[in-house]
Parts: structure tokens; C-alpha cells; sequence
């Protein structure tokens, strides 16, 4: 039996990636308007990540005989000053995203809800991957700084992620 609190928490982590989905693909398009069409698609493909993580929650529930209940999706921002404050707020999301995630496994843990235990492990290792590429990329754009015939490799070089 899965707890009511449980419940709420996790419909709020539905809303969460919901968010996270939203937010990428606001910066996929601007990326696109910043001419960076490697951020472009490989945020997209983020923003695609995300709804997978919001339907996993949401089959998750239906598993154990409940309804999720969607929220609005309020307040995401839209632009950018360049790809670097995109992709350093993109890390900043993926922490407070990891935070959630603990949280949550605290809260299973501590309600003896092994099953939601056990389910969650799957974000707790997908957020070790999540915060390290977003990780990655924030640290390449600080070190190739202003050489533009760089950054287009780069970014060139982000239309592989499939
Ligand atoms: Fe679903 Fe990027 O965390």
C-alpha cells in the first residue's frame, strides 16, 4: 500500500519533470535563435529525456492503482544571455532535481516503502548522468570562452546525441 504523502510527492516530481521538460525545450529554441544548432538538438533530445522521466513516475503510480494528478507548469523562462548561463542554469535544474530525488528516497525509506524504494533507484543513478553532462558542457564552454571557431565545432559536435 502506497502512502498518501507518497502519493502527493511523487505526483510533485511528475510536475518537476514536467517542468524540466519545458524548461529544456524553451532553451532548445533558444538555443536555435542563438544560431547553436548542436545546443538546439541536443537540448530537444533533453526535453524528450524529461517527459520519459514523468511518464515512468506516471506508469509508476497506475502500477499501484492510482491516478497522477497533473499541475500546471508555471513560470519557465525563455531566455538566455548566451549558452554558457543556459547550460550553467541547466546544471543548477539538475541539482535541485537530485535534491527531490534524495528527498524522496528518504521519505521511502523511512516509510518502510521498499517498492517505491526500489523504483526510485533507477533516478538515482540516471542524476549521477544528468549532472555530470550538463556538467560537462558547462565546463567546455568555459574553457573555450570567446573563440568562436571553436564553439561551432563544439556545438557542432552535439548533434551526435541521438
Ligand atoms: Fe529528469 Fe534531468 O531530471
Amino acid at each position: 500500500m502506497i502512502s498518501k504523502k507518497m502519493i502527493d510527492d511523487i505526483n510533485a516530481q511528475i510536475n518537476a519533470e514536467m517542468y524540466a521538460a519545458q524548461l529544456y525545450l524553451a532553451m532548445s529554441i533558444d538555443a536555435w535563435r542563438m544560431g547553436c544548432r548542436g545546443m538546439n538538438h541536443w537540448l530537444r533530445k533533453q526535453h524528450e529525456e524529461e517527459m520519459q522521466h514523468a511518464y515512468k513516475f506516471i506508469d509508476y503510480l497506475e502500477s499501484r492503482h492510482v491516478e497522477a494528478e497533473l499541475a500546471d507548469i508555471t513560470d519557465v523562462p525563455k531566455k538566455w544571455k548566451s549558452p554558457k548561463e543556459m547550460f550553467e542554469q541547466a546544471l543548477e535544474h539538475e541539482r535541485k532535481i537530485t535534491e527531490r530525488i534524495d528527498a524522496l528516497c528518504r521519505a521511502a525509506m523511512s516509510e518502510g516503502d521498499y517498492a517505491t524504494f526500489h523504483f526510485l533507484q533507477y533516478f538515482v543513478g540516471e542524476q549521477v548522468e544528468e549532472e555530470a553532462s550538463a556538467m560537462e558542457i558547462v565546463d567546455t564552454l568555459k574553457c573555450l570562452g570567446d573563440d568562436i571557431a571553436a564553439l561551432y565545432a563544439y556545438d557542432t559536435s552535439l548533434l551526435a546525441r541521438e
